[in-house]
């Protein structure tokens, strides 16, 4: 098959057509196909996964129209120490990335892919990241010698021929190259997922100066669905720099109270926080009666500053690539629902009745299932049936909480940016920063408890803005930007806001119920964006005081309680605050003053109004 004739039928797009022979010329495909996204396109994919042993065909009784694959055990997650951001000077990569030379990396890439698509099909994945045509969307074409790729891409992105379209003959497209490094000898029969073993020759590596996005070895998540981590992240972050906008580890919900006041909020926490269930809340039955939240994205958010002051966001993604275990009606009936049919299960137990099932499900575990690795389960075995990364890709106009705006081009207005860590110790449930500045220095020393060490013993793992694996440049600048951003654009920019759900009492226990009691938290959030709620200054941020919170149908949760998830031991925040000195040192010259700042304006509070906390506390409980 001659690419360029095929690829002529389809586009006008000349630079486009060159780079597709070039890629085959040094990929040597047996075949080219460009994806025109259809349905039979779909369905004729995944009866040759299923004929290949990749895909297993699910009970269409119980889960229509969905498959299950499983992986190679070497792979089985985004590899971070072999994802790297090849900028011109090490510097622009910053501390916090892997860093390669760009000739030399395209240089190993080069003699890597040289081949790499011997005895398979290339596929050409035109896609948008975005609904089409959006101002706020970016195009990437993508070639792939993986059919689970396509697969999943089709329900993640916008895929086919309507890129295409947009595309036109002169459009601006992101190029991600993407290999699963392994190609067949004539005759050589084929395994079901090919991928390179050793995770030494895998590499994920970024160019943000020429905006391209090279995948080789792994055919797993955001290693080899290039649209997600590496385009709408490591790559959009940059172009966001440049362009003046946000590309961020977000997800976007909207709450609708009784009265119909819509809000709209954006929020980040680092992976295996709970994202997709916080984007999936059902507010508690009782006390929450007219209230709903709605679901526009569960991992990324593009958002961009328009003309009326505001900022708007759009989820790039057009699915949720979401992890199984743990998921369930208790923890997130929306996901469960949305998952019903149309679905791909990656590395999920298989029940003897053609269903999926992981760790964490409702009810009893089957008597008998066959586990992520095809070997026989029952619940006496000792390993998981369903790897703890296992995922589901479902489409997003299947989830019963969508926003009805979450395809809207413009974007949804964000009043406020919420940002979470999984700290047991000392960290409240909730707070708004005093400002943009003091939020972008919250947002920006985040973290997760590397460990269940205590805060003041080293146990941090700071992940800024949830964004330490995947911000494309510099963290300093990064922050730089974000500082800027908020002042340049827009007069009122969102409120911002630290959440912490993970707070342990003393005998190991979480305090907070969470899930739909999130609710509590996230309608304080709201009031303080319409100006509902006093608040009480305390040296961290503004704090809700008891009677500020919507405590209907939690009664049991007492006030004692609350103020012990919201207290705070002023000796161990200022030595956390003083070893965010660690984090910021890293980035010298780089670093914005303005964290520095904060940090100290921070530590004077706690020096210096010793009683302000506790005062507080007891005037507003009293009232
Ligand atoms: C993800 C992640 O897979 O954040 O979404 O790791
Ligand atoms: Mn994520």
């Amino acid at each position: 098959m001659s690419t360029t004739q095929t690829g002529r039928d389809r586009t006008n797009h000349t630079r486009l057509l060159a780079w597709i022979d070039e890629m085959v010329a040094l990929c040597k495909p047996e075949n080219v196909h460009w994806c025109d996204g259809s349905q039979e396109e779909y369905d004729k994919l995944c009866q040759e996964l299923v004929d290949a042993g990749t895909y297993t065909r699910l009970n269409e009784a119980k889960r229509p129209n969905s498959f299950l694959a499983r992986s190679d055990p070497s792979d089985v997650a985004r590899v971070e120490e072999r994802t790297f951001i090849c900028s011109e000077n090490e510097e622009d990569a910053g501390p916090t990335n892997n860093w390669q030379d760009p000739a030399s990396m395209k240089d190993e890439l080069r003699g890597k892919f040289d081949g790499c698509m011997r005895g398979r099909t290339m596929y050409v994945i035109p896609f948008s990241m975005g609904p089409l045509g959006s101002h706020i969307a970016h195009l990437g074409v993508q070639v792939t010698d993986s059919a689970y790729v396509v697969t999943n891409q089709r329900i993640m992105t916008r895929m086919g021929q309507g890129a295409l379209d947009v595309l036109g003959d002169d459009g601006t497209f992101i190029p991600c190259v993407h290999s699963v490094g392994a190609p067949l000898e004539p005759g050589q029969q084929d395994v079901p997922w090919p991928c390179e073993p050793d995770i030494g020759k895998k590499y994920i590596a970024h160019f943000p100066e020429t905006r391209e996005i090279w995948s080789y070895g792994s055919g797993y998540g955001g290693n080899a669905l290039l649209g997600k981590k590496c385009l709408a992240l490591r790559i959009a972050s940059v172009l966001a720099r440049d362009e003046g906008w946000l590309a961020e580890h977000m997800l976007i919900l909207g709450v609708e109270s009784p009265t119909g006041e819509k809000t709209y909020v954006s929020a980040a926490f680092p992976s295996a926080c709970g994202k997709t269930n916080f984007a999936m809340l059902i507010p508690p039955t009782e006390g929450f009666e007219g209230w709903k939240v709605t679901t526009i994205g569960d991992d990324i958010a593009w958002i961009k500053p328009a003309e009326d002051g505001k900022f708007y966001a759009i989820n790039p993604e057009a699915g949720y690539f979401g992890v199984a275990p743990g998921t369930s009606t208790d923890s997130n009936p929306n996901a469960m629902m949305t998952m019903t049919e149309n679905s791909i299960f990656t590395n999920v137990a298989l029940t003897d009745d053609g269903d999926v099932w992981w760790e964490g499900l409702d009810g009893d575990p089957p008597a008998h299932a066959i586990d992520w690795k095809s070997k026989d389960w029952t619940p006496d075995s000792e390993t998981p049936a369903a790897h703890p990364n296992a995922r589901f890709t479902a489409p997003a106009s299947q989830c019963p909480s969508i926003d009805p705006a979450w395809e809207d081009p413009k974007g949804v207005p964000i009043s406020a940016m919420v940002f979470g860590g999984r700290v047991s110790h000392n960290f409240p449930l909730v707070f708004q920063a005093y400002s943009w500045e003091h939020g972008v220095y919250l947002a920006a020393t985040m973290g997760s408890e590397a460990t269940a060490a205590a805060i003041g013993q080293a146990g941090m793992r700071r992940d800024p803005m949830a964004m330490l694996p995947f911000c494309g440049y510099n963290m300093g600048d990064y922050w730089m930007h974000w500082l800027k951003i908020g002042r340049q654009h827009v007069a009122t920019p969102p409120r911002i806001f630290r959440v912490n759900w993970f707070r342990k009492d003393d005998n190991g226990k979480f305090i907070w119920p969470g899930f739909g009691e999130n609710m509590r938290a996230l309608k304080w959030i709201v009031d303080r964006c319409h100006g509902r709620s006093a608040g009480i200054e305390s040296p961290l941020g503004w704090v809700p005081g008891h009677e500020e919170i919507n405590w209907d149908g939690l009664e049991a949760f007492s006030s004692e309680q609350f103020y012990e998830i919201m207290d705070v031991d002023r000796e161990r925040a200022r030595t956390e605050a003083s070893e965010q000195e660690e984090l910021f040192t890293r980035f010298g010259n780089r670093l914005p003053r303005e964290m520095e700042l904060q940090r100290e304006l921070l530590l004077a509070r706690l020096y210096h109004s010793p009683e302000v906390w506790k005062l507080n506390r007891v005037i507003r409980a009293d009232t």
